[in-house]
């Protein structure tokens, strides 16, 4: 992977430009001038211009991740913010929001202020989510106003529930006022007990403690009907039962105001992945029934779904060398996000590249307010150019994280980010 400043004149030729905002994919050429998209079409570049052909490549708006963990502050030997924009880049991300279960959290103005600063210097765009609760201990709400107008786009305590229902409603109803979303990580830490793997014929046959699909589903029900009665936005994180997407498409039916996002991990992988004890496949919340997989699958299919996050959880190799019962929570997914997801769309033959795209792009920009018409005459070029048909193998060399806990790895993909443009820069992979 190199990353370099673009060239003052780049002309992408011959590639099919996909627009998930209009809804259109057709051949077309671009031309971008000083990182800004000049003319879209058949348009005449000075001969000065450097050529990027995109033959057989698709380009599309830059991929936008709602739920990151780059561990800064407090766990720079897991990721920075530096390492994880290279993560990024490599899965054809310009657009990430970083979780703030950091150490210290970022639950203050000037821990917002921080990444702020910081993300200044990086080569993707990076925007922080504020903690709901002080030290995200879910007992009093955090300076949210003070906190949105240092750059927070959402609230979350993920890693952890809002597990009090009359804090989690007053955190409702000031997002409500600041028009902020509230994420909130359902998992009722009660029912869950010590569970490590999800709870049925898999978690007797291995001997681990079982979670209970409840856990999720029964938290995603609270939060949607305390969000019907705030009248705020709710965005579920990483839904991963069969329950949970039967909740969330009632209360769109009902024109509640819930979005939901499903992981690239939880698409992919059942329960039976952990016949292995490799401790990669452990996550919260943990990977599910192939009847769970299948009904987020269709999830996507039936729009219930909004968003493709990756919940990229770093872990250092020490960590994760435990057994599976003490090894940390949580999978990197930035650099296998796209391929892993079109690997299963394609097989399971359900949903078109566009509406798929349109889940890495679109609806999440919408869900955090960002712009989404990245192809207009004069907006920063902010690029993913893709080969959705390649065939290719993911292994550690395609890995630019930090850590290196990916379960994908040896996994066989169709479809492949070729580069990455945003903020001045090209990233050819
Ligand atoms: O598996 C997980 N790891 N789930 C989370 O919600 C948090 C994450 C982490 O921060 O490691």
């Amino acid at each position: 992977m190199k990353t370099r400043k673009m060239p003052k004149v780049l002309l992408l030729k011959n590639g099919t430009v996909l627009d998930p905002l209009k809804g259109t994919s057709s051949k077309k050429d671009i031309i971008i001038e000083n990182g800004k998209i000049k003319s879209i079409g058949k348009p005449k570049a000075p001969k000065s211009a450097e050529v990027l052909d995109c033959t057989g490549k698709v380009i599309t708006h830059g991929f936008c991740d709602v739920h990151v963990h780059f561990r800064e502050p407090g766990r720079e030997d897991k990721e920075t913010l530096a390492t994880g924009s290279r993560a990024a880049l490599a899965g054809g991300f310009t657009r990430v929001c970083v979780m703030p279960n950091t150490n210290p959290p970022l639950d203050s103005p000037e821990s917002i202020r921080f990444i702020t600063e910081k993300a200044a210097d990086c080569p993707i765009h990076i925007h922080p989510i504020g903690a709901v609760t002080k030290g995200q201990k879910g007992m009093e709400l955090t300076e949210m106003a003070a906190m949105v107008r240092e750059g927070a786009v959402a609230f979350s305590d993920d890693g952890l529930p809002i597990a009090n229902a009359a804090v989690m409603r007053r955190a409702l109803e000031y997002a409500s006022m600041l028009k902020k979303p509230i994420i909130n990580h359902a998992e009722d830490l009660d029912l869950r007990d010590d569970g490590i793997m999800n709870e049925g014929e898999m978690s007797l046959k291995l001997g681990l403690d079982g979670n209970t699909f409840l856990a999720e589903s029964m938290m995603v029900f609270r939060d949607i009907e305390l969000a019907r009665l705030s009248g705020a936005a709710v965005h579920i994180p990483h839904v991963s039962t069969k329950e949970s997407v039967t909740h969330v498409a009632a209360a769109k039916k009902n024109g509640a105001s819930v979005t939901a996002e499903v992981t690239p991990h939880h698409l992919y992988f059942n329960d039976e992945a952990l016949v292995s004890y490799n401790t990669h496949f452990k996550v919260a919340p943990p990977l599910r029934s192939e009847a769970d997989r299948k009904t987020l699958v269709k999830g996507i299919t039936s729009g219930t779904i909004d968003c493709i996050a990756t919940d990229h959880a770093p872990h250092t190799i020490e960590e994760k060398e435990a057994t599976f019962t003490n090894a940390p929570f949580g999978m990197i997914g930035l650099e296998s996000c796209f391929a892993a997801v079109n690997t299963i769309l394609k097989k399971e033959k359900n949903v078109s590249l566009l509406d798929f795209i349109a889940l890495l792009t679109v609806n999440p920009r919408k869900l955090m307010g960002f712009d989404t018409d990245l192809f207009q005459e004069g907006t920063e070029a902010e690029l993913t150019i893709l080969s959705p048909d390649e065939t290719w193998v993911f292994d550690e060399d395609s890995i630019y994280s930090r850590s290196l806990n990916s379960p994908f790895t040896g996994e066989s993909f169709i479809g492949k980010v070729n580069a990455t443009l945003v903020r001045g820069n090209m990233t050819v992979l």
